[in-house]
């Protein structure tokens, strides 16, 4: 609660002595209320998981065959793009973080939330993406609630690609159920 010594906003002058101090960290300022480094090594874990997105998209993309593979082949390369775009805004984070993304190959699953599966038929395809994006979508919720306000610019970028994922699993499950003419993962 603001008192008569602590006003609710911090005067226009203290703000701009405080933005001369410190200029190296960029947009990290004193009222940033995260953690850092944590929030760093978590974001490298999601472009980790976007990066394997969009492998996994990309390779459905080419792979796919079979009756009717056109239209599926097309959501492929659609959602391949669009992971590709929540993968380079995460590593433009980290920069604008202080961080260094991590685009190594080397240990890229073991840092990423889903998996690289790779599916033996349009079918096994779809399905397989269907359950990455549900990782992704779990897995973001989670992140949404961890950032909360003490890191907005972080929330409200994953809250966007939140959005995004829940339309990749719908798009998954509406393929699955055109395919096979039933929902799939009611249990
Ligand atoms: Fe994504
Ligand atoms: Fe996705």
């Amino acid at each position: 609660m603001p008192t008569k010594d602590q006003p609710f906003l911090t005067d226009v002058k203290e703000l701009r002595t405080r933005a001369r101090t410190s200029i190296h960290t960029g947009p990290v300022t004193s009222t940033y209320q995260g953690d850092v480094k944590q929030a760093i090594e978590i974001l490298q874990n999601v472009l980790a998981t976007e990066i394997v997105c969009v492998l996994r998209y990309t390779m459905n993309a080419v792979a796919a065959q079979g009756i009717s593979s056109d239209a599926v082949k097309d959501e492929f390369d659609q959602h391949a793009k669009e992971e590709q775009g929540h993968m380079r805004m995460v590593a433009e984070r980290i920069n604008q973080l202080g961080g260094t993304p991590n685009f190594n190959p080397e240990g890229l699953l073991s840092r990423s939330a889903s998996e690289y599966t790779v599916g033996s038929n349009l079918i096994e395809m779809i399905k397989e993406n269907l359950i990455a994006e549900r990782i992704a979508c779990d897995h973001y919720r989670e992140l949404i609630r961890y950032f909360a306000d003490k890191d907005p610019t972080t929330r409200v970028m994953l809250e966007g690609i939140l959005v995004n994922e829940e339309e990749h699993a719908n798009d998954m499950h509406d393929l699955l159920v055109s395919h096979e003419g039933k929902p799939m993962l009611k249990d």
